[in-house]
């Protein structure tokens, strides 16, 4: 099977590199309409490239296309790839607006085409071990869950992913990730998100480099999550270190409580721990026992955390065994509602009920 990769700067070059230990791809073939870019893939990473996007969509023997452009692209090219027939990876966010990305779903579900957002979040070992307790009933229903995200800045270099045009919202770039997460945990309905925002530390920014945001879900459950740029410092640490072992300490922090009626959970990744609780009561009162404690291996940090490597290898097994992709394209859809109605909130200083968000897809 071929694949074309759309978009080669750096996700498409990590897509790139995860494609080769997948035994079902004859050759990968990228795209992308800087040409000078091309050139340099071609010479450093030997892969094969095209110019062309036509020639990519005519072709009948790429079935499958992973979108690693810019967000301001992504609706344009998952459409003209899904009405060629092409199954579709596309990173997130979306798109840059909401009916963008609702165009991409109804086009999806007209052509029958095969349409996966990039949450590789769901692949990672840390997070499903969370989904399994979930599933296993270890933490009973969630009730309450609480993310606190420290991160460093995008250099200047990085001007797209926050320039208001092309990002689509800090919330959409960056942190659609977190929250999809937490629905996906808590299979439930998000029925309405307040969010604030301080003015920025990042002065170069367009989009929020901040945000507190609440979320309800429709069962009464509440997570939360405390998101800020800047304050971390940036790849300083021991060279020699993988990039979570150098973060580990510096200011970056990406840490999880999720709270159930039976038990509690703790991700916690620069630390590299996960944990759980189980709830109890006696004649004391209430009680937890401390069950689980894990952590995992440097090497396997990829796995454990952003993995798309599986990502990108599940969505070639699913297209070739003619399979849907893990997660539905409305799905992702409604993580991006949640991510639109952030962005609101944040605007209007207001609570924002996820119903207010009508759509009407763009043609
Ligand atoms: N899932 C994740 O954890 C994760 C991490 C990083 C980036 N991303 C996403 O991946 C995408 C790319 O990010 P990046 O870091 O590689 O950015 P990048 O700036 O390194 O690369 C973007 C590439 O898109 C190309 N491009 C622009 N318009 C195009 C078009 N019409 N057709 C084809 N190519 C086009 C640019 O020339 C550039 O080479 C973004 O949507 C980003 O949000 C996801």
């Amino acid at each position: 099977m071929k694949v074309a990769i759309l978009g080669g700067g750096q996700m498409g070059i990590n897509v790139m590199g995860h494609l080769r230990d997948s035994p079902l791809l004859s050759d990968v073939t990228v795209y992308d309409t800087d040409a000078a870019r091309l050139e340099k893939l071609r010479r450093e990473q030997g892969v094969t490239t095209e110019a062309s996007l036509e020639r990519i969509l005519d072709s009948p023997d790429i079935p499958l296309v992973f979108i690693t452009a810019s967000n301001d692209v992504h609706k344009s090219l998952a459409v003209q790839a899904l009405e060629a027939g092409k199954a579709v990876m596309c990173e997130k966010p979306m798109a840059t607006t909401l009916a963008d990305a609702e165009a991409m779903v109804q086009t999806a579900e007209r052509t029958g085409g095969f349409l996966q957002v990039g949450f590789e979040l769901r692949y990672s070992h840390l997070y499903r071990r969370v989904k399994q307790w979930l599933d296993l009933g270890l933490l009973g229903k969630i009730k309450n869950t609480q993310c606190t995200y420290c991160t460093s800045a995008w250099g200047r270099h990085n001007v797209w992913r926050a320039a208001a045009g092309t990002s689509g919202g800090m919330f959409g770039e960056k942190l659609s990730h977190y929250v999809d997460l937490v629905r996906w945990w808590a299979d439930d309905q998000v029925e309405e998100v307040y969010a604030v925002a301080a003015p920025n530390v990042i002065s170069y920014y367009e989009v929020h480099d901040n945000y507190h945001c609440t979320y309800r879900f429709k069962s009464g459950a509440v997570s939360q999550l405390t998101f800020m740029m800047a304050p971390a410092a940036t790849f300083q640490g021991d060279p020699l270190q993988n990039a979570v072992s150098q973060q580990a300490g510096d200011g970056h922090m990406l840490r999880y409580m999720i709270y159930g009626d039976k038990g509690a959970a703790e991700t916690d990744v620069f630390p590299r721990t996960l944990k759980r609780w189980e709830f109890g009561e006696d004649d004391w009162g209430q009680r937890s026992r401390w069950v689980e404690n894990e952590t995992w291996d440097p090497d396997e940090d990829f796995k454990w955390f952003h993995n798309t490597h599986d990502q990108a290898l599940d969505i070639v097994r699913r297209v070739a065994e003619g399979e849907p992709p893990m997660t539905s394209p409305r799905d992702a859809l409604e993580t991006t509602r949640l991510c639109f109605a952030a962005e609101i909130s944040a605007r209007e200083r207001r609570p924002v009920r996820m119903d207010e968000l009508r759509i009407e897809a763009t043609q």
